[in-house]
């Protein structure tokens, strides 16, 4: 029993590892960083003996998915739990943006989510067993200006994740779309504190939140009541071209202010 989780050198993907490893699985880091991944993959072993995998791939790669699924079929790994994790984001207004930066952003923030989930289901299905979180954002729910792309990415990932628990029900096979609001990881050491839209909370309680959420039947959850007041609740009740002002002054770029690119 293995845990994938892709973006695991940070922040939320190895608060993921570190759980899944706890918890007995297990597990692969997937990121960039393999020094960081080498870290994190010595520390889980010390801590709690399971076996750690590490798979150096850039997710903006178009073969990348192929070249991870072969190195578990070599591995012979069995995934049970898939955890597409790994994001960015630029900030910064459309016109201002590189446009190579703004493809990358949907290949990792999209692209990789289907291309890793597609090579993984079916072994899932065969076994008729297994589970995938796709994190997605309160972003995945109002356009965001400053930060459109990043915005559009998260809600791919929702409508995604939400098609397929649909396709899945009956199978054994379990989909959801985690949908933080801030949380302390590097997102913000390169977006800076201006990024930050309401108290942001820790990637330990997240990863609490998502296994309390995958043991019902949510094919979505969002983090915190406040975040799902508002990602859930306020686009009901105002018109879409006011949730989207009011997203666009909460990330803001002050003038000025050259735009900054962000992580996270
Ligand atoms: N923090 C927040 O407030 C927040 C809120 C809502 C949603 N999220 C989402 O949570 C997820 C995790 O972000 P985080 O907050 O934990 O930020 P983070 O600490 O910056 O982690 C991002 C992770 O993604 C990996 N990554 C980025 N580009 C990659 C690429 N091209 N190929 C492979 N891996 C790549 C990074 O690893 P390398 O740099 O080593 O490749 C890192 O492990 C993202 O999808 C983000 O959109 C975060």
């Amino acid at each position: 029993m293995a845990a994938v989780i892709t973006g695991a050198s940070s922040g939320i993907g190895k608060a993921f590892a570190e759980r899944y490893a706890h918890d007995g699985h297990d597990v692969v880091l997937i990121a960039r960083r393999r020094d960081r991944l080498d870290a994190v993959a010595d520390e889980l072993r010390e801590r709690h003996g399971v076996r750690v995998d590490v798979i150096a791939a850039d997710l903006s790669d178009d073969s990348a998915a192929d070249r991870i699924a072969a190195a578990l079929e070599a591995a012979g790994t069995r995934v049970d739990v898939l955890v597409n994790n790994a994001g960015f984001g630029v900030h910064a207004d459309v016109a201002e943006s590189d446009a190579a930066a703004l493809s990358r952003q949907v290949q990792v923030n999209c692209g990789a989510v289907v291309a890793m989930t597609t090579r993984i289901l079916p072994g899932m299905l065969a076994r008729r067993a297994g589970t995938i979180v796709n994190v997605g954002s309160t972003a995945s729910f109002q356009p965001v200006p400053h930060m459109a792309v990043y915005g559009a990415s998260k809600a791919f990932v929702l409508s995604f994740t939400e098609a397929l628990w649909e396709e899945l029900r009956g199978t054994g096979v379990r989909v959801i779309a985690l949908c933080p609001g801030a949380t302390e990881t590097e997102f913000f050491e390169t977006a800076g504190e201006a990024a930050k839209t309401g108290r942001a909370r820790g990637a330990d309680d997240l990863v609490d939140h998502c296994l309390r959420s995958l043991a019902t039947s949510k094919s979505s959850t969002v983090h915190g009541f406040e975040n799902a007041l508002v990602a859930r609740v306020l686009p009901r009740l105002i018109p879409r071209k006011l949730m989207t002002a009011i997203a666009g002054r909460a990330t803001g770029l002050p003038a000025q202010r050259p735009a900054d690119a962000v992580a996270g």
